[in-house]
């Protein structure tokens, strides 16, 4: 049985210009242990998705117009708000883009971290445990993100940290309720490369040892595919790619897909120059009818405007929805 499932999941954003249709159909699976990247252009529904995960986009505007989201099992979709709880951080931890956004300016590293396991025990129900074991757990948790020095840390305030040192703090935090899924979106956009690739190389060493799925947001198409085993490619609302990351880079079927690896600058092949992808994403008030792709793929005919082409498996563990994915 798989971790994660999700089914046909819409949901849409009911606003003053209209209804906007984010999530067209998302269909998308995550065993235990797996890691899943999902890529794609700003705008296509990333965020969404993650958030959809812990019903933290369910009330208006935002509608779930049909779908299921089953995770361990349970139907997250129709559990009660107690039931929730226990899956926010507990079973499902998320690490967020923007690590300043996330912690409070006026309170130190520590309360913050005694607040997040005091909350995980509260929906636990279990006894209440002295201040002292709560701070050595904080202290714990920020050495096993390769902090030093987490007492004089826990006293610190977040602008006494630096931007990775916050987000370290964060991953710290998430792992609070020894969760068996991490989401992180985007948790290094606001990092500079160095201490990017030093932030992944975490959360690869984490997810390693304690066994964890990772679902690992990105626009950045080289950071899914060196922390993933598997790569989602959303455009628009609608996956239209997922395979193995090997297979993916090395034979993608979706043109949205194939338009994406070219456009990767090549460090190694000056040379090569990267083309872009000509047009720009859709407008989700009234998205092309068909496949959400068509006003910008070469290969577009008349199925592809009409019908909206399912993800199906081409190669082995490799889907692809486009009407045209055997073309070569
Ligand atoms: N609360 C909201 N109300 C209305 N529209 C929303 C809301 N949240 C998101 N949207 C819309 O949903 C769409 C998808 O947004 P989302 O944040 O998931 O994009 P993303 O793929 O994460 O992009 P980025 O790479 O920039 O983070 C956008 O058109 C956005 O404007
Ligand atoms: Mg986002």
């Amino acid at each position: 049985m798989s971790l994660l499932e999700i089914r046909d999941y819409r949901l849409a954003f009911d606003t003053f210009d209209g209804t906007l249709h984010v999530l067209d159909g998302i269909d998308l699976s995550l065993g235990a242990g797996e890691t899943l990247g999902i890529v794609g252009e700003t705008g296509c529904g990333k965020s969404v998705l993650a958030r959809s995960l812990l019903r933290l986009n369910e009330s208006p505007p935002a509608r779930v117009t049909s779908g299921t989201i089953l995770f361990e099992g349970k139907d997250v979709l129709a559990l009660p708000e107690a039931g929730m709880r226990r899956l926010r951080g507990r079973r499902i931890a998320m690490v967020f883009q923007d690590p300043a956004s996330y912690l409070n300016p006026l309170l130190a590293i520590g309360t913050q971290m005694e607040d997040a396991i005091r909350g995980q025990e509260a929906a636990l129900g279990g006894a209440v445990r002295p201040r002292r074991a709560i701070r050595a757990e904080a202290a714990g948790l920020l050495a096993s993100v390769g902090l030093a020095e987490p007492q004089r840390l826990l006293a610190s305030h977040p602008h006494q940290l630096s931007g990775g040192m916050r987000q370290r703090v964060l991953i710290a935090m998430a792992l609070a309720g020894s969760p068996t899924l991490l989401v992180a979106d985007e948790p290094t956009t606001a990092l500079d490369v160095t201490v990017q690739a030093q932030v992944l190389a975490l959360i690869a060493g984490l997810v390693a040892e304690k066994g964890l799925a990772l679902m690992l947001i990105s626009h950045d198409l080289g950071v899914v595919t060196a922390s993933c085993a598997r790569v989602a490619v959303m455009y628009a609302g609608t996956v239209v790619e997922e395979a193995p990351t090997a297979s993916l880079l090395s034979h993608p079927l979706h043109p949205y897909a194939q338009g994406l690896i070219a456009a990767v600058p090549d460090l190694d092949n000056p040379a090569h120059k990267p083309r872009g992808i000509p047009g720009t994403i859709p407008n989700l008030l009234a998205p092309p009818g068909g496949c959400r792709f068509h006003p910008r793929c070469s290969r577009a005919s008349d199925i592809c405007r009409s019908t909206k082409p399912v993800l199906r498996e081409l190669a082995p563990d490799h889907r692809v929805a486009c009407h045209h994915a055997e073309t070569p």
